[in-house]
């Protein structure tokens, strides 16, 4: 039990403790002078009657910063599961609160940054066992040196140096080691240019470009927007049907310019909508085809995207196929 946790400041209680203890030191006193006992024995009395006093109030009021001690001093070891007692509502309890938050704050991250490690060796692992299994195979003799073996090893190396350039990318993003380059270019030349890239790996596909206003310009960083784009066109190419329309569009309100870009493939469930933006995440239909990207584009889109201080979406009423919503600020 905590007495003094209702009150809202350390000053009050103090206060309290003191008067209370001070009250009962005089009460005591009084009592026992009356009761014709001895000074000293009065003084030692009504002396430890405030001493239990102030035991009894002020009881609880520093115990949270010895639970801080010993909890930093778990989180200094890695261990981010203590948690401080924070009832109290003055200054202690909402030092306690403020703790308590940072500790789920830290816990969050140590578990992220163990689930990244885990993934990343994952993902690395898979097409370097692919690899060895292959050397080893055209080593023992056991399968042809001939060119499709040789295509396979390839398409296994660029999975895994598109992989390393893509977490480059995404730690460089996060650690803000390489600042936005801002400039005003058009918006049609950057769609229909990250439209032309995103469709060299597949021809079949019918790519419509929507700009409104026609000439319209942005202004944001080029390299980064583009990268954006092509990474959700991509993925509008990669899941929808062949020769299925893919529309980019981007029109400009005051405040901002949207850039969308709508497939009419299976489109993505709502509960999927907002975890398809971290990282490594991928349906388990995108998980097990063999061509399956590594579930970075989105993450690294979502970045950049954010980094222009816009935001990006699933838009989750469109009937069917996905339509991804970019917002930049204008
Ligand atoms: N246009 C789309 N249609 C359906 N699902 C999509 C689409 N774009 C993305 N997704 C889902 O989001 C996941 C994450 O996408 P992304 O981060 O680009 O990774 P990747 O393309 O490497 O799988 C995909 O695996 C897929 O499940
Ligand atoms: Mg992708």
């Amino acid at each position: 039990m905590r007495p003094l946790d209702p009150l809202s400041s350390i000053k009050i209680k103090l206060g309290v403790v003191i008067v209370a203890s001070v009250a009962v030191t005089a009460v005591g006193h009084t009592l026992g002078l009356r009761a014709g006992m001895p000074l000293v024995a009065v003084a030692l009395g009504s002396g430890a009657l405030s001493l239990l006093m102030v035991q009894f109030l002020a009881h609880g009021m520093t115990s949270p910063l010895r639970e801080m001690v010993a909890a930093a001093k778990n989180m200094a070891r890695g261990d981010y599961s203590s948690r401080v007692t924070a009832t109290s509502r003055d200054e202690v309890g909402e030092l306690a609160r403020a703790f308590n938050a940072m500790a789920s704050e830290l816990a969050q991250v140590d578990r992220m940054r163990r689930d990244l490690v885990a993934n990343v060796s994952h993902e690395l692992r898979t097409p370097i066992s692919a690899l060895q299994a292959m050397l080893e195979n055209l080593i023992d003799e056991v399968v042809e040196p001939d060119p499709e073996t040789f295509a396979t090893m390839l398409q296994q190396v660029q999975r895994l140096g598109r992989l390393v350039n893509q977490l480059l990318d995404l730690s460089r993003l996060e650690s803000g080691t390489v600042p936005l380059q801002y400039s005003t270019f058009s918006v049609r030349g950057l769609l229909e240019q990250a439209g032309r890239e995103a469709r060299m790996h597949s021809q079949d596909v019918q790519l419509k470009v929507e700009v409104t206003p026609d000439g319209m310009t942005a202004d944001a960083d080029p390299e980064r927007i583009h990268q954006v784009l092509y990474n959700l066109i991509e993925n509008a190419i990669r899941h929808s049907p062949a020769g299925a329309p893919i529309t980019v569009s981007a029109h400009r309100s005051d405040s901002n310019v949207t850039l969308t870009v709508a497939d009419e493939g299976p489109g993505i469930p709502e509960d999927e909508a907002s975890r398809v933006f971290e990282r490594f995440y991928r349906s388990d239909a995108a998980r097990s085809s063999t061509q399956g990207g590594t579930g970075l584009g989105l993450a690294i889109a979502r970045w950049i995207v954010e980094l222009h201080e816009g935001s990006i979406q699933v838009d989750t009423t469109a009937p069917h196929g996905c339509k991804m919503v970019v917002e930049l600020p204008a």
